[in-house]
């Protein structure tokens, strides 16, 4: 796609985009004939034909509509018309539309151009697709563009790796990807492999890892921006390849999904593909601990007591509770080695945060109110929402164990999103600003691109957003 501040006398093709107020008004003016064809209700397209044009006329719906709506419309504007439309010059009318609402409509045709698997075919990423707009000037229509395409790039590749199955990416597969990335944007690559994770200490993350067919391999990426005094953020994202829940096996009725439980790992990939793209002023470290967790005669077994990356011992009651163990190494090594403004971790943790929330926001613990409530208006701003959740230390009772410093589980059949945060902080070595998100309920869903559930992209524009306007 092209973004062109030009205006020709003639299209074959015409984006004109209206809210429920500018139609009001429109229709009696130049569309009497059909007046009552169309109302500018959201996500409504009405197609005009004449000899020489095709007009789709959509609909944003009310004019006091959010940002984020305009995204959603060209989601599924692009989505749903992709076998009609035309690679040829396109004229958006829209002229009541700001830089931003802008920016939003054309995030939107770019990432409802995602089906799985990701081949780019249509039309929006054919370069000679061109959108004439008037009312931005070349300048802001460049920026407008480089924008959505580095979210598309890091939001697509999110969901590519989400949406992959299980046999297509082994922690192999994953690393050489992850290496190659890491070439292209020039980002510090480490990976620690069980030998080396041995070595480390890096227990909690191994005792998932041991019982598992592929080596380790406990990952960093790191990102650098070249502006001084930029503020660093610490990202732990849960790579869980596949969760079979291990000795502690899950029911198989819906065990498929538990490919999706590399959720928080691909909203961090996300994240560092736009930040590199955008060259966002801010540092980022990412950990990402990748496995999977198998079943077999190695696993870890229910009684185990291995000692973290901290020091402290834990007491594995359940196996299928294995997030939390691999993020608690994440948390520590990255709090101890490296120095960060932000610690944030993004994992599909529990059961219990989508038995509360389903697929309407994530669940968000932090120690730090700064943080907590930057994140819950970046969350409102995108659509990509999280709820805040309480840590206090009551809950820490659940979690005391009579033979190590805490168990992975409480025994009581309640609150498990937060007995699991209230584990996490225990490793986060008293960071000042943390915050862990439990997104097992958005990460993966119902979707307008496929017919069962796939990655929503969950967690990028977040973080995204967040880093962007944390100056
Ligand atoms: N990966 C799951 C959590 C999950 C559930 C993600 C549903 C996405 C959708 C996690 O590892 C898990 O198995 N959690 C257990 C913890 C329990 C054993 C305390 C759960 O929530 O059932
Ligand atoms: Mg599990
Ligand atoms: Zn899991």
């Amino acid at each position: 796609m092209k973004l062109i501040n030009k205006k020709n006398k003639n299209y074959t093709q015409i984006f004109q985009l209206f809210t429920e107020e500018a139609w009001e008004k429109a229709k009696k003016k130049h569309h009497k004939n059909i007046a009552t064809l169309f109302s500018g209700k959201k996500y409504e397209v009405f197609i005009q034909t004449d000899e020489d044009s095709i007009i789709y006329m959509i609909g944003l719906g009310k004019s006091t509509l959010q940002n984020f709506e305009i995204q959603q419309v060209a989601v599924k504007f692009s989505q749903t018309q992709k076998d009609k439309l035309q690679t040829a010059p396109t004229l958006i009318l829209a002229d009541f539309l700001n830089e931003k609402q802008f920016e939003e409509f054309i995030k939107g045709l770019l990432l409802g151009t995602y089906t799985y698997p990701f081949d780019r075919k249509h039309a929006f990423w054919n370069p000679q697709f061109e959108i004439h707009f008037e009312n931005l000037s070349q300048k802001k229509l460049d920026a407008v563009l480089s924008k959505a395409e580095a979210l598309a790039n890091g939001q697509t590749a999110c969901q590519e790796w989400l949406n992959k199955p299980a046999n297509l990416k082994k922690p192999d597969i994953l690393s050489s990807y992850l290496k190659n990335l890491a070439k292209k944007y020039d980002f510090k690559y480490t990976v620690f492999n069980r030998k080396k994770c041995e070595e480390l200490g890096l227990g909690a993350y191994l005792s998932v890892n041991q019982g598992s067919a592929y080596d380790a391999a406990f990952t960093i990426i790191e990102y650098k921006t070249s502006v001084k005094n930029a503020k660093t953020f610490g990202l732990v994202g849960k790579c869980v390849l596949f969760d079979t829940g291990g000795i502690s096996l899950k029911d198989h009725t819906n065990m498929h999904y538990m490919k999706s439980d590399m959720g928080g790992a691909t909203a961090v990939i996300g994240t560092l593909i736009y930040a590199a793209e955008m060259k966002v002023p801010v540092n980022i470290i990412a950990v990402l601990p990748i496995t999977d967790n198998a079943i077999s005669e190695k696993a870890f077994l229910p009684s185990d007591v291995i000692t973290a990356y901290n020091g402290k011992t834990i007491e594995v009651l359940n196996t299928d509770a294995e997030g939390r163990m691999i993020l608690a190494d994440g948390l520590s090594y990255l709090a101890k080695n490296y120095k960060t403004d932000f610690l944030i971790d993004l994992a599909t943790l529990t059961g219990s945060s989508v038995r509360m929330f389903g697929d309407t926001c994530g669940a968000m613990f932090s120690n730090n109110e700064e943080l907590k409530n930057r994140l819950i208006k970046t969350g409102d701003q995108t659509n990509q929402r999280v709820w805040n959740l309480p840590l206090w230390d009551i809950w820490k009772d659940d979690i005391q164990s009579d033979v190590a410093d805490l168990k992975n589980i409480s025994m009581k059949p309640i609150g498990d999103c937060i007995i699991a945060a209230k584990f996490l902080e225990q490793f986060t070595e008293n960071h000042p600003k943390w915050a862990h998100l439990d997104i097992a309920g958005v990460a993966f869903g119902s979707t307008g691109y496929a017919k069962e559930k796939a990655a929503t992209g969950y967690g990028v524009q977040l973080l995204a957003d967040l880093i962007e306007n944390y100056q």
